[in-house]
């Protein structure tokens, strides 16, 4: 069988971009990555991309008269590449309900917190100011309705007590890039079934299939 042909979405550094693409360097992959695209030109991400080899293209927003056109764009983009499969890494447009429907099941993204708790920006600040004792991220699936959609993998990450949003972030970031790659490999094998919005992993007993834990 080939290989799962991705498109990444990105905005900006492409941190997440970069754990996608070095995951998928490997032969066993069973995810390749055809294109990685960018709403915004100066984007460091794009760099990184070019310099691992993988084709890059930018659709900037402001080109566009509104956001139907924009999404249009993008996806003609996509379908141009022959991708089959697109990963949200950092993009920072809001889409439009006929671009998402148009890539149902078939569209993740990686929110910095442990879903359905902090949707929205600044979550590591938001998660200091209310006290929680724990936070992390969330790979998901998309749905019109920002940072919803059904959970594929959460990493948790303890709050300590000394910590700032920035060093929280820090702590965050390291487990989006291991459960990014991981998210992908699992549908890409297609090991994921949603069922009732809840997707289901197939031949994930054990919880430490779909929840990582880091050491605090
Ligand atoms: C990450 O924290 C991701 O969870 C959020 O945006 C940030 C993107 O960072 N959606 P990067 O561009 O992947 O480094």
């Amino acid at each position: 069988m080939g290989k799962l042909k991705v498109g990444i979405l990105i905005s900006g550094r492409g941190s997440n971009m970069q754990a996608l693409i070095d995951s998928c360097r490997s032969p066993d992959a069973p995810a390749e990555i055809a294109l990685v695209l960018s709403n915004e030109p100066t984007a460091a991400g794009l760099r990184r991309a070019a310099e691992a080899g993988i084709p890059t293209r930018v659709v900037h927003h402001r080109d566009f008269a509104d956001r139907a056109a924009f999404d249009a764009a993008l996806h003609r983009a996509l379908v141009g590449a022959g991708v089959e499969f697109v990963c949200l890494a950092g993009f920072m447009r809001l889409l439009t309900n006929d671009f998402v429907e148009r890539w149902r099941d078939r569209m993740i993204n990686i929110h910095p917190s442990l879903l359905p708790a902090f949707p929205g920006l600044n979550t590591h600040a938001r998660a200091l100011a209310a006290g929680v004792r724990f936070t992390g991220c969330t790979v998901h699936f998309v749905r019109s309705e920002m940072d919803t959609g059904p959970i594929i993998v959460q990493a948790a990450v303890p709050i300590r007590p000394e910590d700032n949003a920035d060093s929280l972030a820090a702590r965050v970031l390291e487990a989006e890039h291991r459960i990014y790659p991981y998210a992908l490999r699992l549908v890409a094998e297609g090991r994921v079934t949603i069922i009732g919005e809840r997707a289901i992993i197939a031949g994930a007993e054990a919880p430490g299939e779909t929840l990582f834990n880091p050491v605090p």
